[in-house]
């Protein structure tokens, strides 16, 4: 029998909310949660879960009871039965020899599968922990920071390297048929079968109730270390206990942890949840090697709604990160940054535990932050960039519902951008979320079979596309495209020049050629290209004003001075964020300097 205390214990472990929430869906109504009667047929939702009691109540049928009650009435099992259950959701372990699980656990139709994996599990670990060449093999794993608990912890195991020896020593116990299914070899010529993990140590892959039902090995030796060739880790083949796609290393043994945390770490690599473990972080896991993919997550989905996405720091590990995203909708994310392109383990290296627990608990952003570090423009300066940045960013920030978070948002991309202060970017925000609303209403008119993406608005309009300072510059080259002595005029100036780049490029053939050709045109860069139809699409007087040019001379002035006091005001805030206080305050005394000489 189960004790009173194990009982009970099992009971603080869980929360009524999430293991009823698994099959009623719950809204939260005050204090309390509601949904719609599981019990009685009912449309409108009488089902209450009080949390801070933990039991339910339904007002339409009466009936009520605690999470044990709940599993006993769903699933019609007796009270022992509904108590493993419930301690299995809650990651315990129950040695408890139930007659009807024992049923159950031999009547499974793969179980010989599951047997044939602990059984190759014990062997790996056996000849890690036992052997000559196992000594080897855990002193590249010492050399890594990993020690025998957290070896033993993650039964670590070595296969040898030998064509068939796993094979040789399972095969005593079970049939061929079952080998050849369970993954673990694969058939040569003249039907010889060898070993599909030789020479690796041994990662073994558990599904959330801690059965082993795959293997990953990692190369260790000098040799396979040295040869490109040879593939850095290589996973089980999918079988009918494993789909790749759905499981997540780790996830048996930092299930509870995650439940009481109320959060997961999703790493990319096997070693980066050992490196959290040995920090002390046990609610971490991974993907098999493979992309997060919508199976992940609906298995997390079942013991939390928040992730911490801790990928590499590199490239790849960046785009890994906003695809997740993507994946994510439904969670709330947090990311970790990790900097000069390292993972947790290469962290945890370089510096220590308690660095890596710093880093991992303290230094997070929300998913708008990151994917304003990830997009943002190459070139801040280039016009063209900026626009292309906002017209990704602004659907993403107009979603937040945090106006607060959303004012700081803005706040950071406007900080980015030469072109864009925080009015232009608010309002380029706002813009976004009105069209995105409507958006929503007209699909809401399609009817369902006939539903289609509706194409992306651009959120810019085109005339926001050009700010004054090149209008300005735009409108003064167009004066010299129609009238040549006011281009001889500019031609014979030395000191000037075009603050935009690309009209800079245009005016460098101009005072050359005095015109250009499509030839000319057809060699320039894109964005110089369309700078030049801009030009054209001026659509100004037949005559020239006669203060004209002179306005367009004090305008581009003013503009510019504009121009790079945001630029001082963005580099002052930088240094100031950074610490760099001295770099700061020269900064601003120039930008001083330089508001009293325009007054
Ligand atoms: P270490 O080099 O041991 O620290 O591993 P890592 O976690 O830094 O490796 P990496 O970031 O390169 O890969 C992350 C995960 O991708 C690994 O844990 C594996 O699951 C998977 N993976 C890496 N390399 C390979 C490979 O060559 N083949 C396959 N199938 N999977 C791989
Ligand atoms: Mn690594």
């Amino acid at each position: 029998m189960i004790s009173k205390e194990k009982i009970d214990e099992i009971k603080a472990s869980v929360n009524i909310v999430d293991i009823i929430g698994e099959s009623v869906a719950l809204t939260k109504a005050g204090r309390n949660y509601l949904g719609l009667c599981p019990f009685h047929g009912e449309k409108t939702p009488s089902f209450n879960v009080v949390e801070d009691k933990q039991f339910y109540h339904c007002f339409g049928c009466g009936k009520s009871g605690d999470v044990f009650k709940f599993v006993e009435e769903t699933r019609g099992v007796p009270f022992a039965e509904s108590v493993q259950i419930v301690a299995e959701k809650a990651g315990f372990q129950l040695d408890i020899p139930l007659s009807n699980r024992q049923v159950e656990k031999t009547n499974h139709p793969h179980q010989v599968l599951y047997d044939i994996h602990t059984e190759a599990n014990k062997f790996y670990h056996a000849l890690l922990m036992t052997t000559k060449m196992g000594e080897a093999a855990r002193n590249y794993l010492y050399q890594r920071g990993l020690d025998d608990q957290v070896i033993k912890y993650f039964q670590i195991g070595l296969a040898p390297q030998e064509a068939n020896y796993l094979y040789q020593h399972l095969s005593k116990k079970f049939s061929e048929a079952d080998l050849l299914n369970s993954g673990l070899f694969n058939t040569g010529n003249a039907n010889t079968i060898y070993d599909a993990f030789q020479g690796r140590i041994i990662f073994p892959l558990t599904d959330e109730y801690g059965r082993v039902v795959a293997f990953s090995g990692r190369i260790w030796t000098e040799s396979d270390l040295a040869n490109k060739q040879v593939a850095k880790y290589k996973n089980s083949r999918g079988t009918a206990i494993f789909n790749k796609s759905y499981e997540l290393y780790h996830l048996d043994k930092a299930k509870p942890v995650i439940k009481k945390q109320r959060e997961v770490y999703l790493m990319e690599g096997f070693m980066d949840v050992i490196a959290a473990y040995r920090a002390g972080i046990e609610n971490a896991v991974a993907s098999m090697g493979t992309a997060l993919t919508g199976e992940h997550v609906r298995h997390l989905a079942k013991y939390c709604k928040k992730l911490v996405l801790t990928y590499d720091g590199d490239k790849a590990g960046q785009a890994a990160t906003a695809k997740a995203l993507e994946e994510l909708k439904d969670f709330n994310v947090e990311i970790v940054f990790l900097p000069d392109n390292m993972d947790p383990d290469d962290y945890i290296a370089q510096h220590s535990e308690e660095a890596l627990v710093n880093i991992l608990t303290k230094s997070r952003l929300t998913g708008v932050e990151f994917l304003i570090q990830y997009l943002k423009p190459e070139n801040p300066d280039n016009l063209q960039m900026q626009i292309d940045f906002l017209e990704k960013i602004a659907p993403i920030i107009s979603q937040t519902s945090s106006i607060t978070a959303q004012n700081s948002y803005i706040y950071k991309v406007a900080d980015m951008l030469a072109d864009f202060d925080y009015q232009q970017v608010e309002e380029v925000v706002n813009r976004a979320r009105i069209s995105s609303r409507q958006q929503r209403q007209e699909s809401n008119q399609i009817p369902q079979e006939q539903h289609f993406e509706p194409p992306r608005q651009e959120v810019i309009p085109q005339q926001a596309r050009i700010t004054n300072l090149i209008r300005t510059e735009n409108h003064l080259l167009a004066r010299m495209l129609e009238h040549a002595y006011i281009l001889n005029d500019y031609r014979l100036r030395e000191d000037f020049y075009f603050i935009t780049p690309e009209l800079q490029v245009l005016f460098d053939i101009l005072k050359t050629n005095g015109e250009i050709t499509s030839y000319d045109l057809a060699g320039l860069d894109e964005f110089v290209q369309r700078a030049w139809y801009r030009v054209l699409e001026e659509k100004l007087p037949q005559e020239i004003g006669t203060n004209e040019i002179e306005e367009l001379e004090s305008n581009r002035y003013r503009e510019q001075i504009k121009r790079d006091n945001r630029m001082k005001l963005k580099t002052v805030r930088e240094q100031s964020h950074v610490g760099n206080d001295d770099q700061a305050l020269d900064e601003l005394t120039k930008l001083i300097a330089q508001k009293r000489n325009m007054e």
